[in-house]
Formats: structure tokens, sequence, C-alpha cells
């Protein structure tokens, strides 16, 4: 068993979150009207306010009230896990099946004139039937309100995503002498598929302590190393091969998100070896301009300037980062002219890439935290290059 495996981390407190939202209702309708309550129906936004990751339910929080309805499923659940994060007297839980949960949300928010959707989380048809069911309140769309908030972390979800991170760190560890069996030419490993290699690293990530992967693992070697997002295929990873290794492991609900690219065999030459050495510098010029008051875009712009000077601006073509934590892309992102500022407590990832079909492609990523005075990375696997 290694380190990062062991020793479980005193749960989240969430229980000033709901001050925290309540205190945005005032400007939370469309243009910055009020809404009386929040009906919260994005899962990762219910478990940040409520410390509930069941896969089914529902938070209704008002002005002095807050109901959480689940099924029979999570009934022990559920009260288990608001009690750990300090909310059992806060949010009252109400079981049943649908139709039940729906009369509970809808007793509960009697007093509230206007209630808040979440407009980026409710189909036309379910906006429809709450219409129906809230006849006596006007609804209102809202965005992005729980969102805004989750962006800064606090020291128990920093402490969680740093956990995931080392997973990742010491699974591909574990698992990267493979691609070096490779590279030496040894007959032992010669069918290493990109699809093996991906299922050893999330074999040896779930080893750790993982949950599952923070999504689905990328390995892209060879010229699908110039795919951004390729799907890790039936190719066998061959010596001279580039090789993109993009993955992350999941700890207690929050998430990490790292790219290393190797190259299979010895040092990369000619046209990728520059291409390394560009990514490379964009990379850590991206890292260095991360602190807290400067915009998302400003890291966007410090990464694309280094990879423009070497004549590759338009083999650059996705945004730098985003923000990382119960989702593994939230807020903030880091493209060209983002304007959030970024706070200490903020997670985001820098990750730069080129990708040149003829060549192969190049990408590093570090998921970082931004502290009082630049930054901190969670994830530490080192970015040397040749297996
Ligand atoms: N593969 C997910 C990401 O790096 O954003
Ligand atoms: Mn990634
Ligand atoms: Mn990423």
């Amino acid at each position: 068993m290694t380190v990062s495996a062991t020793a479980r981390l005193a749960p989240i407190d969430v229980s000033g979150r709901l001050t925290r939202l309540r205190d945005l209702f005032e400007s939370a309708g469309p243009d910055d009207e009020p809404v009386d309550a929040l009906l919260v129906t994005t899962s990762a936004n219910i478990r940040w306010l409520s410390g509930f990751s069941g896969s089914a339910g529902l938070l209704l929080v008002t002005r002095d009230h807050a109901t959480l309805t689940t099924d029979g499923r999570y009934r022990t659940q559920s009260s288990e896990q608001l009690q750990a994060a300090g909310v059992s007297s806060a949010i009252e839980v109400r079981i049943g099946g649908v139709q039940a949960q729906r009369q509970a949300l809808v007793a509960a928010s009697s007093e509230a004139k206007s209630v808040g959707l979440e407009a980026d989380n409710v189909t036309w048809s379910s906006q429809r039937s709450w219409g129906e069911l809230f006849a006596a309140a006007q609804l209102a769309p809202t965005r992005g309100v729980v969102e805004g908030l989750r962006m800064v972390k606090d020291a128990g979800e920093v402490a969680r995503m740093e956990r995931a991170a080392a997973i990742a760190d010491e699974a591909l560890a574990a698992v990267l002498p493979r691609l070096a069996v490779v590279g030496a030419g040894s007959r032992s490993d010669r069918e290493l598929t990109e699809s093996r290699f991906a299922a050893a690293l999330d074999h040896a990530m779930r080893e750790r302590g993982a949950e599952e992967s923070a999504f689905e693992t990328i390995v892209a070697s060879g010229e699908n190393s110039a795919k951004p997002h390729a799907r890790p295929g039936g190719r066998p990873i061959q010596p001279g091969d580039p090789v993109v290794v993009d993955f992350g492991a999941v700890f207690d609900g929050y998430r990490s998100d790292m790219t290393r690219t190797f190259c299979v065999g010895g040092a990369p030459s000619g046209d990728l070896a520059t291409v390394f050495d560009v990514v490379e510098e964009a990379q850590r010029v991206g890292v260095l301009s991360v602190r807290p008051g400067v915009a998302a875009g400003s890291v966007d712009e410090a990464c694309r300037d280094v990879i423009a000077a070497a004549g590759w601006a338009d083999r650059f073509e996705h945004g730098t980062g985003h923000g990382v934590g119960l989702d593994i892309h939230e807020g903030p992102s880091v493209g060209p002219g983002a304007t959030a500022i970024l706070l200490p407590g903020t997670v985001l990832t820098v990750e730069p890439g080129v990708y040149l079909p003829e060549t192969g492609g190049v990408r590093i990523e570090d998921t970082l935290v931004v502290t009082q005075n630049g930054s901190r990375s969670l994830t530490r696997f080192p970015k040397e290059v040749a297996v």
C-alpha cells in the first residue's frame, strides 16, 4: 500500500456555504433581479452545498430553509453525509418517489415569489414541468451561481485534489517501465497497445485508492499524438513514438488532471525535439504567470506567445486550461481573453500543446492551486521526456 492511499481526510464542513449562496440571491436572476429561492439540480452543486453525493437528488434553498429530496436508495447515505458535512440541522431531508419529492419541494417553496432554476442544467421539458409545479411562483433562469462559489477551493478540497494528484503520480511511476521496455526493443512488451497502457494506468490508480479515473484516460502514440483528444486504441506503441498520456484520479469526489508526453526509446530528434522544447517552455512560462489578481486570459496569452514565437500559433488549437474540482472541467476557463480573476484557492490546469500531423504532438499539463503569491503544483510527476 502506498502513502497516498492511506489515512482518511476529515470530512469537509460545508455549513457556511448555504449562507454564501443566500447572499447571492439579491442579484441571481436575469438583469440582476433577486430570487427568493434556488432549485439546485446540478449534482456537483448539490454535493458542494450539502455533502450528499447520491446520483438522484434535488436541493431547494430558500432564504431561511433548505430541503434535500431523494429516494429510498439514499435514505442512509443522505443522512450520514449531511451529518458528516455539518448540515444535518440546516438541511431537511425528504425521502420519497418522484411525485412525493416534487410535492415536498413545492411545499418548501410556498413563501417564495420567485424561484431560480439552474438554466444550464435544466432541459426544456423539465423547465415546463417545473413551471407547472411552481405555479404560484415566478421561475427565473440563473447561471453559474453555485459554480462561481465553487471556483475558490477551501483547504479540504485542495487536500483531496492533492491526494488525487499523488495517486496519479504514483500510478504513472508504476506503469511507465512498460514504455521503457518497448523503448529497449524488448520482445516481451511488443503488444503494448495504447488501450492496454491506458488500462494499466487506470488499474494502477484504482489500486492506489482512486474511486475512478477523472475522465477517460488518453494515451495517444505516434501519429495519434497529433490528435489533441485521441481515444486510446489498438495501435501498438513503438520505439521512437511520442506518447501523450493525459489522465487523472478521483479522490473523495475531487479530480486531478495531468499530461506528460514521452518519447519511447530515447530523446527526440529533429522537429519533434523542437516541439518538445517549445511546449515545455510555454508550459513553464504559463505556470510562472499564475498568481492571484491576474486574469485567466493572461495565463493563456503567456503560453500562446511562446508557441506563436516558434511559428506554431495555428497548431495550438485549444484553450490553455480550465478549473478542476468536483468536475473535470469547471470554472475558470483559461482561454484567450478569459476575464475571470485568479484568487488564492483557485485550482486550474496549464496545458499548452503543439500538434503537427506529420511529426507528432506534445502536450504538458499540470493542475495548480493559486497561493497568496503565486501557485503550487498538485501534479508533480517529473517532465523527463525519454523513456
Ligand atoms: N483530458 C481532459 C483535459 O485535459 O482537459
Ligand atoms: Mn488533462
Ligand atoms: Mn485538462
